[in-house]
């Protein structure tokens, strides 16, 4: 009997420049270069154990045990990963989301990139998160970046060996965001099928892809100045217009709920009061403050006429994926049994 045993914590990540849209799905090869802030306050745990003994794959996400499709999709993951470690042993997979799941809140993101942890981990490969992201990517595109922390831009590349994470700046200065949990259940399109029905009908989506290299660029040189109206700014015309690319899909959908549109106002409140303040949307109603870390006590202040205490996350920038001992997963085991924080 052969058992391997890996686990790993992986921060999600936000989108400052959008990833919205594929060349390859196989392969899962963007259409466009984009670029993130990973967060400390919202991260999944994952432990992985590969079973010479197993039949099939199992797959328990907050302690239930997951459907037929969701653990297919894990399957089609694992396989990817068994053939590079020529394995054929199946795997229980458990996971803890530190993060509400499907909600437009990246949780594909940490969760893709603690898995290719665990299982690094669990194989005994050699701690290289760039080639680490490649795989991660094969998951779920957006899992490319969280493999880093701090300010993170995916390269599209040219093929499956160059699209890869690039670290960009740690991000442990004054800046982090505030995520507006307006709506935690789970979304109606995935970003998946939303980006590939944009792709394939938005008379916008060639425009959106000839805009992103110049946001790429103008974002990279705002984070080296930490020129936080200049990331705001930039930030909240790319999320725009990647909204801009679904209402002009055929037939046109949205994310917005009319809570989202309130909250972009309230931001641009924030703004006029004095605070370098900006929003930033994905595919999920809630909205996502950039604001800097010294103001935020004071933008909760402000907010809290609004929103409660519950529905405000604070988050600085976020650490690299990492491997975690026994102990410290028994401890992330007991913090979820302890709350049903973020779980369904
Ligand atoms: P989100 O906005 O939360 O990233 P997505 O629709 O992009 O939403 O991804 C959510 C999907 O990611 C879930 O339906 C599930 O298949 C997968 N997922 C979420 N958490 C985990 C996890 N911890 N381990 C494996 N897969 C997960
Ligand atoms: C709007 O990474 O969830 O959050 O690659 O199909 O798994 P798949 O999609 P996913 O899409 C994320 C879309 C986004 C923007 C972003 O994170 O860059």
């Amino acid at each position: 009997m052969i058992r391997l045993t890996g686990r790993a914590r992986a921060h999600s990540n936000i989108a400052l420049v959008k990833y919205w849209g594929k060349r390859d799905s196989d392969l899962f090869l963007p259409m466009t270069n984009s670029l993130s802030l990973t967060l400390d306050a919202l991260y999944t745990d994952t432990s992985i154990v590969f079973d010479s003994e197993l039949t099939e794959d199992t797959f328990t996400l907050d302690q239930i045990v997951q459907s037929k499709e969701q653990t297919e999709k894990l399957t089609h993951f694992l396989d990817i990963i068994r053939a590079k470690a020529q394995i054929t042993s199946k795997a229980n997979v458990t996971s803890l989301n530190f993060v509400p799941t499907a909600a437009g809140l990246a949780s594909s993101a940490s969760a893709y990139a603690a898995l290719i942890g665990a299982c690094a981990d669990a194989l005994g490969w050699e701690d290289d998160h760039k080639s680490l992201s490649k795989l991660a990517r094969r998951g779920s595109g957006s899992a490319t970046r969280s493999l880093f922390g701090g300010f993170v831009e995916w390269d599209k590349g040219t093929d499956d060996s160059t699209s890869v994470a690039i670290p960009i700046d740690d991000g442990q200065w004054d800046i982090g965001l505030i995520v507006l949990v307006l709506n935690n259940g789970k979304k109606k399109i995935s970003s998946r099928d939303g980006m590939a029905h944009t792709v394939a009908t938005s008379p916008f989506y060639e425009n959106w892809v000839k805009t992103v290299p110049s946001d790429i660029k103008q974002m990279k040189a705002a984070i080296y100045r930490k020129d936080i109206e200049m990331i705001g700014e930039i930030a909240e015309h790319n999320a725009l217009k990647m909204h801009a690319t679904m209402l002009s899909a055929n037939p046109p959908f949205w994310y917005f709920e009319p809570a989202t549109l309130l909250a972009m106002e309230r931001i641009r409140e924030l703004r006029q009061a004095g605070y370098p303040a900006y929003f930033t949307m994905d595919a999920g109603p809630n909205v996502k403050i950039i604001c800097q870390k010294s103001d935020m006590t004071a933008i909760m202040d402000e907010l809290s006429h609004f929103y409660t205490n519950d529905q405000m996350i604070t988050s600085a920038a976020g650490p690299d994926m990492r491997t975690l001992t026994e102990e410290e997963w028994a401890e992330s085991l007991a913090k979820k049994e302890g709350s049903n924080e973020y779980s369904h």
